[in-house]
């Protein structure tokens, strides 16, 4: 058996690298049109970073794992052929700031369907609106000369940071497909490629659109624990509740469970916005106004966690951070990932720029044209589209990026903590704190450092839901 992938990216990469090495017996080809991503895959510096990668390639890789910008030729050869391209929000037209892209989508269908010869299976890997299915089934067969297709739905649902240990380990696959006889023996087809490794058990089959819905309401569930927890943050902040405690509490009914209850400086990713927001416009095209705005909510809500931040900086610092260096510890979206879209990193450090700040960025995994790249992109603003602000270059000046964090501390009057990294857990702030600028500040958007530690140091502290100090409380942050 064949497997082509079309789109190497966060997704296509370590998915099918996971499936060559469960299934020695086919041969996957992952094929993009970036030639330098592809580049990247065949050489040792991987284009993503996500732990124990580079083993799973390693182990492949030449074997039955290849790389190549060559789409056609795989695509015409294989017997199934997952999509993973990218689904962005679209950001002009109809729809614009919530509906899904899927310009990439389109036209791979459109060349899958031009150069097959053989029968094949078609694998939705992205995440798409619900319906897309019929769509992509169209397309295909009004382009088909006679070939058949069959449209199955196979969301991913691996986090990054975590996305071998997902793939290895999966809680579920899911797979959607038409409940004919042809439809059923495709889904039965793609089950024996999971069941390779994954128990049958977890291996969940659907109708498609229950398939398709389901990867968009996950999302949007984990989203909402977020802001949720979040919301919480800030009244814990107002009555002097502590967030983690009440966490604790919440999470210990067995109903509600741990998992996805930790405060923050607010979600990002590539994924949870943008799938909420194309849930929103499915809604709204559905004539289901109030299920729309139900959960537009949780990103209004993750919008103010982040707008709360950067005001409680700037109102603890005595109303001003013109001129003073920050240092922001972290800029990817999570942990153990590179990865910067839609990073909460972003806003924050727009906001401090704002306020005409200077800032000292380290990341273990996030070069200086990235941050550079992000800060000097056109703001996505997902409720006006039309009115986006890029930021001036004069203000890109006032960022350098650094390769530890002892240095962007240096000569800094505040830090913020905007990723949960495990080193910035072990930093000796004594260190840090003789050679800041005093008072010396810190702002922890991830709530991972010692607050009583940090305070008995000298620092004036602040952490997401936790109570506030004296100097905090006398200089209140409107949000
Ligand atoms: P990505 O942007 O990293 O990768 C997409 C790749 O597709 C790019 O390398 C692009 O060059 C390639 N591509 C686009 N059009 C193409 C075409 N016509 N032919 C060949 N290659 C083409 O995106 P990522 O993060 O891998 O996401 C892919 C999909 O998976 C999205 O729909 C996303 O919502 C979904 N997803 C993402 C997750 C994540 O953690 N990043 C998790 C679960 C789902």
């Amino acid at each position: 058996m064949r497997i082509c992938c079309i789109g190497a990216g966060y997704v296509g990469g370590p998915t099918m690298a996971v499936i060559a090495l469960k299934c020695p017996d086919i041969e996957v080809a992952v094929v993009d049109i970036s030639v330098p991503r592809i580049a990247a895959w065949n050489s040792d510096q991987l284009p993503i970073y996500e732990p124990g990668l580079d083993d799973v390639v390693k182990q492949c890789r030449g074997k039955n794992l290849f790389f190549s910008t060559d789409v056609e030729k795989h695509v015409r050869e294989a017997d199934i052929v997952f999509v993973s391209v990218n689904t962005p929000t679209k950001t002009r037209g109809l729809g614009a700031g919530k509906a899904a892209d899927l310009t990439y989508w389109e036209s791979a269908a459109r060349m899958i369907a031009e150069v097959s010869k053989s029968d094949k299976i078609v694998v939705e890997k992205s995440t798409v609106p619900v319906k897309t299915a019929e769509a992509i089934e169209k397309i295909l067969t009004h382009n088909s000369k006679g070939i058949k297709f069959q449209i199955l739905s196979n969301p991913e649902f691996l986090a990054e940071g975590t996305a071998i240990q997902d793939l290895f380990n999966p809680d579920r696959v899911l797979i959607g497909g038409r409940e004919t006889p042809e439809g059923n023996k495709a889904i039965q087809a793609l089950k024996a490629v999971y069941a390779h490794w994954v128990p049958e058990e977890r291996i969940l089959t659907a109708n498609l659109w229950s398939a398709e819905l389901s990867k968009l309401a996950a999302n949007a569930f984990l989203a909402q624990r977020i802001s949720s927890v979040n919301a919480m943050s800030a009244l814990c902040e107002a009555t002097g509740a502590d967030v983690t405690q009440v966490s604790y509490a919440v999470g210990k009914d067995t109903r509600i469970g741990p998992k996805f209850l930790n405060a923050s400086v607010g979600f990002g990713g590539s994924c949870f916005q943008k799938d909420i927001l194309n849930l929103v416009y499915i809604c709204e095209c559905n004539g289901l106004p109030e299920v729309a705005e139900y959960w537009k909510q949780v990103i209004k809500i993750n919008d103010y966690q982040k707008n709360r931040f950067v005001n409680r900086v700037v109102a603890s610092m005595f109303n001003t951070v013109s001129n003073k260096k920050i240092a922001i510890l972290g800029f990817a979206f999570k942990k153990d990932t590179g990865d910067t879209r839609e990073t909460p990193a972003i806003d924050v450090c727009k906001g401090l720029l704002g306020d005409k700040a200077r800032l000292s960025i380290y990341d273990p995994q996030v070069t200086e044209d990235q941050v550079q790249r992000d800060l000097s992109m056109k703001k996505f603003d997902w409720d006006h589209p039309l009115h986006l602000q890029p930021m001036s270059p004069t203000t890109v000046k006032q960022v350098s990026c650094v390769w530890d964090a002892y240095e962007a501390t240096k000569d800094a009057h505040g830090i913020c903590i905007l990723t949960e990294w495990d080193e910035f857990k072990q930093l000796d702030f004594k260190r840090i704190y003789d050679n800041m600028q005093k008072p010396a500040f810190v702002f922890d958007g991830r709530n991972i450092v010692n607050m009583e530690q940090l305070r008995e140091i000298g620092f004036i502290v602040y952490s997401i839901g936790k109570p506030l100090d004296a100097w905090l409380k006398d200089m209140p942050a409107v949000a």
